[in-house]
């Protein structure tokens, strides 16, 4: 609601301890898990990216999600607005400007991947993707990206999904889909799993994923292993701000995100033990890139018993899955205007999915008509995807970690997360605030520098 100015708050609220959990879960956990973390371990080295992502994940991503949620909650307000309740008069507020414009470089790939996944949906019903050949599964892949016209409808699709689910308002009902669903996928991804490690030649797949190689580190590969973390967690960019301003006043902050950190940790690591030793078993190449999951899946589903139906619900729960994701997205930017204008929620949605087509379909279009327009050698989607995951969200998450120490301080973060009073186990508190205070935006600001090559070491 526009109130009086400087203070548009919200009035929304999570309902239950299971419910916050679940919600902010269904931001985290998409293709993110199982399309980007397996894709990036593939293409940078394995085990040993696995391991950086994962000391990433604790020492960047994990303190500043309890901030995002903190400040959420202390602000109560969207991305922007936040920033102006909680340090009025100053241009803080510029981290939730930048929040909005990542959330629609994010849509512009993720809806063109989540368009490949609904494809695969209806794919899946004939027996043409069932096949354990190389050859035959990536030529499908290659036969849809490379086609313009699919490539932009199933985009739009995706768009028009997600925008009538929020102007419906049912994205309520969407959440408690995907809680209900988000079971359901970790088991089928169990049950691909043990499927794909009893392939004949499996081991090595295990050991590409549990066995460093740390000559296959680099500064730019230790910058995608953080890009990735900042995605998996949708910090950095508003995302998890926009959801903390709906937390209740008894929220256990640090303890909702220890488990969504657990969890969303334990979803990629089995989509990696469902990918990668049938990537080996069959002869796939680990460094395939962004269509990794596209075609080795199709080949383990292709060598089990009941392999087709299993293979529907597959691409089924990871739609769920990426919906619930891209709501967050899209709410970031929502959330934002109906504070900030008059257009009120129905217009404002239409608005964004409207931006986001256009601003998508040079994403859409760069694996078949535009494949040779580039920009600083990348494509339009490989661009979107490296300026948000690799730049934005880390300058973001670098940006809050030091207003929430360094200008906040520690009285106000002890009170903040104090719930009045109630919970704080002030020691634990401690550790995370000297962790956001000294180590996260020193590892970011380094891995940041050197990454970009700015800075060698
Ligand atoms: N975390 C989501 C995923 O991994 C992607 C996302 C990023 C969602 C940023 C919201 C904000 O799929």
């Amino acid at each position: 609601e526009v109130s009086k100015k400087g203070n548009h708050r919200n009035s929304e609220r999570f309902s239950t301890g299971i419910g916050v959990l679940m919600a902010t879960l269904g931001s985290a956990v998409g293709l993110g898990n199982i399309w980007k973390f397996p894709y990036l371990t593939g293409s940078n080295g394995g085990a040993a990216f696995l391991i950086v992502y994962i000391i990433c994940t604790i020492l960047v991503g994990f303190p500043i999600l309890v901030a995002e949620h903190m400040l959420g909650r202390k602000g109560r307000g969207d991305a922007v607005s936040t920033f102006e309740n909680v340090a009025p008069k100053s241009a803080w507020w510029v981290i939730g400007a930048s929040g909005i414009l990542a959330a629609f470089l994010i849509m512009a790939f993720y809806t063109e991947v989540a368009g490949w996944v609904f494809a695969y949906v209806f794919k899946s019903f004939g027996s043409g993707l069932l096949s354990t050949d190389p050859e035959v599964t990536s030529s499908i892949f290659a036969s849809l990206v490379s086609n313009p016209v699919q490539s932009l409808i199933w985009q739009w699709i995706v768009l028009a999904v997600v925008g009538a689910i929020i102007m419906l308002g049912v994205a309520k009902g969407i959440e408690g889909t995907t809680k209900r669903l988000l079971p359901i996928l970790a088991l089928l991804l169990i049950i691909i799993g043990i499927r794909s490690i009893t392939l004949p030649g499996a081991g090595q797949g295990l050991s590409f994923l549990f066995k460093p190689d740390f000559s296959k580190i680099t500064a730019p590969v230790i910058l995608t292993a953080m890009g990735l973390a900042f995605f998996k967690l949708s910090i950095g960019m508003g995302c998890m701000l926009t959801y903390g301003s709906y937390y209740s006043e008894d929220q256990n902050i640090p303890k909702n995100a220890a488990r969504v950190v657990a969890a969303d940790l334990t979803v990629s690591i089995l989509a990696g033990i469902a990918i990668f030793p049938a990537v080996f078993s069959f002869g796939f190449e680990p460094a395939a890139g962004t269509q990794l999951l596209f075609i080795t899946i199709p080949s383990v589903f292709a060598s089990m018993p009941l392999g087709g139906v299993f293979m529907v619900a597959f691409f089924l729960l990871t739609a769920f899955a990426a919906i619930g994701a891209m709501i967050s997205l899209v709410e970031v930017v929502v959330a934002f205007l109906v504070n900030r204008t008059k257009l009120g929620r129905k217009k404002s949605t239409l608005i964004t999915v409207v931006s986001m087509a256009v601003v998508g379909s040079l994403a859409a279009l760069s694996n078949s008509t535009m494949a040779n327009v580039t920009v600083f050698g990348k494509t339009f989607f490989d661009l979107y995807d490296y300026v948000s995951s690799n730049i934005l969200l880390p300058v973001g998450g670098l940006m809050i970690a030091i207003f929430a120490t360094w200008v906040w301080g520690w009285p106000r973060f002890k009170e903040a997360l104090s719930n009045n009073g109630a919970l704080a186990n002030e020691g634990v508190l401690k550790a995370v605030y000297n962790i956001l205070k000294f180590v996260s935006p020193v590892l970011v600001a380094i891995i940041l520098l050197t990454g970009l090559n700015i800075v060698h070491i």
